[in-house]
């Protein structure tokens, strides 16, 4: 997509940005005081604890906890990325972002305005044919029958895709498309034998796939009859990839009023017949379970999801599926339920059958997470006699740990000890006890008077290749983890880069920071990269070779690491920030002892840090306020 964002521009952004009218476009705000105050829009309220603070330009909750500045909080609010947040926020006050690029990420950026346009142009192509190709008759005859009004097939920019071979090719061509891009969008398809080329869509309904702004990025089409396949979907491209986009999304945060929750289905036509019914909250994964991937997106639109499924087998695994990838979601505060319908339907059928009443009915009577983890938990064993009741627990464990700590794990731990009849506080310990595969507060459980991020760093040679050197560091953890999953970066608020930016500068002493901090600028300025195209890019290079042992190095399952960086590098961030006050304490009691006068700032300072030393001291986490010598 871009080159990079100049660091001043986003400055003289949010400098230039309001907050207020930021944060007030979504959130009633009412002015009292210096600040202003509404209902939190990250937890459930009825008392405002939302603040937002025009002189620091910042908003908090005092509820959740939640605060940030304008990008954040349209990251936060809205769902978006880091980037997208910044575009979004230049878009609403009307500045162009300068691009720090090289003429490689130029290029770059010019190629995804092109396919953005060919996306749209095949778009616009279809949709028309729908109104006058040779054999729209059937195409709306088609639709009719299935119920949709044209105000729904247009809503979803449905067309139709004519039965001819180079129709969207010709006319691509002849807006100067080449043949070569409509290629790579998955739009024309070329016979290896001959080279000669044909257009992929023919005869089908078309439904086109959008992205978080509206663009659409990919497209699925459907046969008129009983034709195989009968859904025929974009092949995956630079701008689309399926483990990632849910159909519907788009359509369901810009209908009309507030969203509460999503409902996650299997179909296009169940996402668009349930829009026409009135539902107009459901998306579909394209021919996956829902990824781990998938549940961040939801979670970021909505605090309660539903998850819908067929009532027969493969819909049973597939809700398993997606318990498993739920869990590690499933902060407090969130909601996931599970539906399932009647054997032989699916969300199209029964609401055309019975209506939205009947159907919101379903959901609302929906199993809670609760319900069907015990219930799926219990499946094939007798919970009343002990061998079930351990067994059931042997196998509740590695599901419990996928939760993250808090309300929602302990009380789950709690119905478990009830129903196997065991001391709850027992149960607790041997979940904390187990080898977790997730290594929680890792830095909080090292000895306090060592910080081995920035005061001592071991280093120790790697045996295949010798000039390699490998770290043992907590930051260089970060960087295996970015490296194995480049996608973590999307995922990381604006603070969050920030304090990664922090930790990687403090490293750069080290080779492994270095190669850690080209790794987080090329993953900023190049979209969908994979371990493999990292490597590509370092290929027979020293840092190359470090990546090449990173890529052989053990790590979390990939649905864990997102969530894993997150927590290190806060816990590595209040380390940080710890040792910088300490740091700055001492310099400026050293200052002062030597006789020199601190100025009033530096003065202030000093009390600002004397107050945060005193109060780590009255935290219960004691060991840690040895830590300033
Ligand atoms: P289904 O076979 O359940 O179809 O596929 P459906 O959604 O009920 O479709 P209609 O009602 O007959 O039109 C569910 C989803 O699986 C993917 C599509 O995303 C589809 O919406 N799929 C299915 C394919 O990608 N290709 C296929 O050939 C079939
Ligand atoms: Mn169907």
């Amino acid at each position: 997509m871009a080159g990079r964002i100049p660091q001043y521009f986003i400055d003289d952004l949010v400098a230039r940005a309001d907050i207020v009218d930021v944060v007030g476009s979504a959130v009633k705000l009412k002015k009292s005081g210096r600040n202003w105050h509404g209902l939190c829009p990250f937890h459930n309220e009825k008392t405002p604890s939302f603040t937002v603070s025009q002189d620091k330009q910042f908003y908090h909750c005092f509820g959740c906890g939640a605060h940030g500045n304008a990008i954040g909080f349209l990251m936060e609010h809205d769902g978006l990325g880091y980037v997208e947040a910044i575009e979004d926020l230049a878009k609403q006050m009307g500045m162009d972002i300068p691009r720090d690029e090289n003429p490689v990420e130029a290029k770059k950026r010019q190629a995804a305005k092109k396919s953005a346009e060919t996306l749209e142009l095949a778009t616009q192509f279809y949709r028309n044919s729908l109104q006058v190709a040779e054999g729209h008759q059937r195409a709306q005859a088609y639709l009719q029958h299935r119920g949709l009004k044209p105000e729904t097939v247009e809503r979803f920019g449905i067309g139709y895709a004519p039965d001819d071979w180079e129709l969207l090719k010709k006319y691509l061509v002849g807006q100067n498309i080449s043949e070569k891009e409509q290629i790579s969008l998955g739009l024309l398809v070329q016979k290896e034998e001959t080279g000669r080329t044909y257009d992929r869509f023919r005869n089908r309904i078309m439904f086109p796939i959008r992205d978080w702004r509206g663009k659409v990025i990919a497209f699925g089409g459907r046969v008129l009859g009983d034709e195989k396949p009968k859904y025929l979907n974009s092949p995956e491209t630079p701008v689309f990839q399926k483990g990632k986009e849910l159909y519907g999304l788009y359509e369901a945060k810009t209908s009309p009023g507030q969203l509460e929750r999503l409902l996650v289905v299997e179909g296009y036509m169940d996402v668009v017949a349930l829009a026409e019914a009135g539902i107009p909250y459901a998306v579909a994964t394209l021919g996956t379970s829902a990824t781990s991937e998938h549940m961040e997106r939801l979670f970021k639109v909505v605090p309660e999801v539903v998850f819908c499924f067929d009532g027969d087998k493969a819909g049973e695994r597939a809700a398993q599926r997606a318990l498993e990838n739920v869990l590690p979601h499933m902060i407090d505060g969130r909601q996931a339920r599970f539906m399932f319908l009647p054997e032989g339907q699916d969300p199209d059928s029964l609401v055309r059958a019975n209506g939205k009443n009947l159907f919101e009915q379903r959901i609302v009577r929906a199993d809670s997470l609760s319900e069907y983890l015990f219930r799926f938990l219990q499946q094939g064993l007798n919970p009343q006699e002990p061998e079930g009741k351990a067994l059931l627990t042997q196998k509740a464990m590695p599901f419990f740990q996928k939760i993250p700590k808090g309300i929602l794990r302990t009380l789950l731990i709690k119905k478990l000890a009830e129903l196997v009849g065991v001391n709850d506080s027992d149960l607790q310990g041997q979940i904390e006890s187990r080898p977790e595969p997730v290594v929680r507060e890792p830095v909080q459980s090292q000895p306090a008077d060592i910080i081995p991020e920035y005061a001592a760093e071991t280093e120790i040679q790697a045996d295949s290749e010798p000039e390699v050197k490998l770290s043992t560091s907590y930051a260089y953890k970060l960087l295996v983890w970015m490296v194995r999953c480049p996608d973590v970066c999307q995922a990381l608020s604006a603070d969050e880069h920030q304090q990664l930016k922090a930790i990687i500068d403090e490293n750069k002493g080290f080779f492994w920071g270095k190669v850690f901090d080209q790794v987080l600028e090329y993953l900023k300025c190049t979209p969908g990269v994979t371990t493999s195209s990292l490597q590509a890019h370092w290929y027979g290079t020293e840092t190359g070779r470090l990546l090449d042992q990173i890529a052989l190095e053990e790590v979390l399952a990939e649905e864990f690491i997102v969530s894993e960086f997150k927590e290190w590098l806060r816990s590595l961030e209040l380390k940080r920030r710890e040792y910088q006050h300490d740091q700055r304490f001492d310099e400026l009691t050293r200052k002062s002892r030597s006789g020199q006068k601190l100025t009033k700032n530096e003065n202030e300072e000093l009390v600002m840090l004397l107050n945060l030393l005193a109060k780590k001291k009255s935290q219960p986490e004691g060991d840690d306020a040895e830590v300033s010598q």
